[in-house]
């Protein structure tokens, strides 16, 4: 038997907010004239602020001065802000805590592995900071998922060797970081999208904690 540790993204996986970065990356797309989908929202998924803004400026053919592109940034930041500003409990999403009680009552470690730099204000909004021994978020990472940097540092953390790792990821860009890895990928979302994960899941009501004690090995 061995030690496993779970480790979990934060948006679109433990709380509901993809749909906010999505409508705050869409009110800056349309501001500057440039077509923005639910298809292209899928690539901005796990993908840094910076990189996403450089992403849709290239899709627009724009090319701007840094200040330009700061300020940007900012607009877009503030935007999401003021949708996660009234987050509550409620918007965890079903059966997530299902699974996380389920874990800390077994004392299985447990990280979080995001891209975000707004990860900690929204888990201490929702009230989820004491289920995590580490949470490794978007101000300690150097690069990007696909790079496995973020579940590396998380593996480190709660010092569970990479193989023992299960992750749960809702983006293209996680799934393949977990697998760099060489942790077990675990997507939540669709199927046709999600094609390298090791399982998939719709959401956490599709997942049963059997499955969850077979994964920590218990
Ligand atoms: C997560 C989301 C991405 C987002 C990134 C940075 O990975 O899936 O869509 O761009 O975090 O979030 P931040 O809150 O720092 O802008
Ligand atoms: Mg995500």
């Amino acid at each position: 038997m061995h030690r496993k540790g779970f480790i979990f993204d934060l948006d679109g996986v433990i709380v509901d907010t993809a749909k906010y970065h999505y409508l705050a990356w869409k009110h800056l797309a349309d501001e500057l004239g440039i077509p923005f989908t639910k298809e292209q929202n899928e690539q901005f998924k796990g993908v840094s602020r910076k990189r996403c803004l450089e992403i849709l400026l290239e899709w627009g053919e724009l090319k701007v001065s840094q200040s330009q592109f700061n300020s940007w940034l900012a607009e877009k930041n503030e935007d999401y802000l003021q949708y996660i500003e009234t987050m509550t409990a409620s918007e965890i999403l079903p059966d997530v805590p299902k699974v996380l009680n389920f874990l800390k009552e077994h004392n299985v470690p447990m990280a979080l592995g995001s891209a975000s730099k707004n990860a900690r204000p929204i888990l201490k909004k929702v009230g989820l900071i004491p289920y995590f021994t580490s949470i490794v978020d978007g101000t300690q990472v150097t690069k990007a998922k696909p790079d496995p940097e973020v579940f590396m540092i998380a593996a480190g953390e709660l010092k569970v060797m990479p193989q023992h790792c299960i992750v749960f990821e809702d983006a293209l860009a996680g799934i393949e970081a977990a697998n760099r890895a060489g942790m077990t990928s675990i997507g939540i979302g669709k199927k046709e999208i999600l094609t390298e994960a090791r399982y998939v899941f719709k959401d956490f009501t599709e997942i049963e904690l059997k499955f969850i004690k077979e994964l920590a090995e218990l």
